[in-house]
């Protein structure tokens, strides 16, 4: 039989702009009106019900003045509905009110919105443009950048999606302030995280600065819009620089995993009462102490991550009663765990990472090793 080879070497541009800034609806028209989407004629808001509240409205509004053909979508707020029963509803409600091809996808929210309407923009008529409008400090830091779009199952978090890169992020700071405590301690987690794994000098300002998001209140007053800005930049560059170094995910990009190997362990052990970012810091803590235990970071170092957590509000200890051996196993189970073995990426100091044999940024650590150092409390 004749064997005909079908070329199919792609050089791909999927460059995009990430804009920081306050109250960025000003912006997102223009661009809009200017062309972000070529020769698209419609638009689909894909938001929360909490944000289309908040921002949503005003958006549709502010869409329709400008001439703009667009629907809003939206759907119940919070993981449990980040599903692929909420992607096909809201797929089949663009079908009936006729979305096709010419369409494109405004993912108005936090992370669950930005991965859900990036994973359905990805696949709807085989692929539509989308843009992310991020209005959560954690999508800020984290959600918005390296094209990772997915939607939960009742098994797995984030397994069933595709890389669907945006054609422009917006990062609305001034959004951050309807933001509840406990959102912002969650941005606030991955934020020490990058800057753990990538910045010392982030660190230090962030010790200098981090008050300034204690310090809305009832009256109105802001986050200092500068100090948002710096956090939203330096985070965007942090991930940028590792996810550019390993855009499918090789080996560089695991050191985003850092507190992450715990943290994802202990967020089902503690029926999710632990919000991601209370587990991520959890996992940061301990992983400290391991490192410390292993060499790589000095007590000094490690002390001032623990403090700079603890100003934050974010708990180090592991949640009262939880046995280590059932730690331990729900560690083994996660899906990052290879040949059986609970591999973990460490802090070198502040601002750099660990690298082991053959450039690997994780390495294995036996059981034995965790369960001792689970066993001391911080
Ligand atoms: N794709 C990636 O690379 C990546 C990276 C990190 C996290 N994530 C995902 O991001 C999700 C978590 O992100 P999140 O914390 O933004 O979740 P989220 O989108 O659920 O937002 C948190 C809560 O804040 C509300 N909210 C959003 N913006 C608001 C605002 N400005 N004011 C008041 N309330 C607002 C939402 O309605 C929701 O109730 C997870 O699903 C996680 O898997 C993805």
């Amino acid at each position: 039989m004749p064997t005909f080879r079908v070329p199919l070497k792609a050089t791909i541009d999927d460059s995009y702009d990430i804009e920081i800034g306050e109250r960025l609806f000003d912006t997102l028209i223009p661009d809009l009106t200017g062309g972000l989407f070529p020769g698209v004629h419609r638009l689909a808001v894909i938001t929360d019900r909490n944000v289309e509240e908040l921002y949503g409205r005003e958006l549709l509004a502010l869409l329709e003045r400008a001439g703009l053909a667009a629907s809003m979508f939206s759907f119940p707020a919070g993981e449990r509905y980040k599903t692929r029963e909420t992607k096909a509803a809201i797929e089949d409600s663009l079908l009936d009110a006729g979305y096709g091809r010419d369409s494109a996808v405004i993912a108005l929210g936090g992370g669950v919105v930005s991965d859900l309407a990036g994973f359905l923009a990805g696949t709807f008529a085989r692929g539509i443009p989308f843009a992310v409008y991020a209005t959560t400090l954690l999508a800020a830091a984290d959600a918005s950048i390296g094209g990772k779009t997915a939607v939960d199952t009742p098994r797995v978090t984030n397994i069933i999606g595709l890389f669907h890169q945006p054609k422009k992020v917006y990062i609305d700071t001034h959004s951050w302030n309807t933001l509840t405590d406990a959102e912002i301690r969650n941005g606030l987690a991955e934020t020490v995280k990058h800057a753990c794994l990538g910045d010392r000098s982030f660190f230090e300002y962030l010790e200098g600065h981090v008050d300034a998001f204690a310090g809305r209140d009832q009256n109105g007053r802001a986050i200092d819009p500068e100090v948002a800005a710096r956090v939203a930049a330096s985070n965007c560059m942090i991930k940028h620089k590792v996810v550019a170094g390993d855009v499918r995910e090789k080996n560089l990009r695991q050191v985003l995993n850092l507190g992450h190997t715990l943290g994802r362990a202990l967020e089902p052990l503690a029926n999710y009462t632990l919000s991601h970012g209370e587990a991520v810091s959890i996992g940061l803590a301990f992983q400290l102490k391991l490192g410390e235990r292993l060499g790589y970071v000095g007590a000094a170092d490690r002390d001032r991550v623990v403090k700079l957590l603890e100003r934050i509000g974010l708990p180090m200890s592991l949640p009262a009663g939880l046995p280590v051996e059932r730690i331990i196993a729900s560690m083994h189970t996660d899906k990052k765990s290879r040949r059986g073995e609970i591999r973990f990426v460490f802090q070198k100091g502040i601002g750099d990472m660990m690298r082991f044999e053959g450039g690997a940024y994780s390495r294995p650590v036996p059981d034995g090793v965790l369960a001792s150092v689970l066993e001391e409390s911080y």
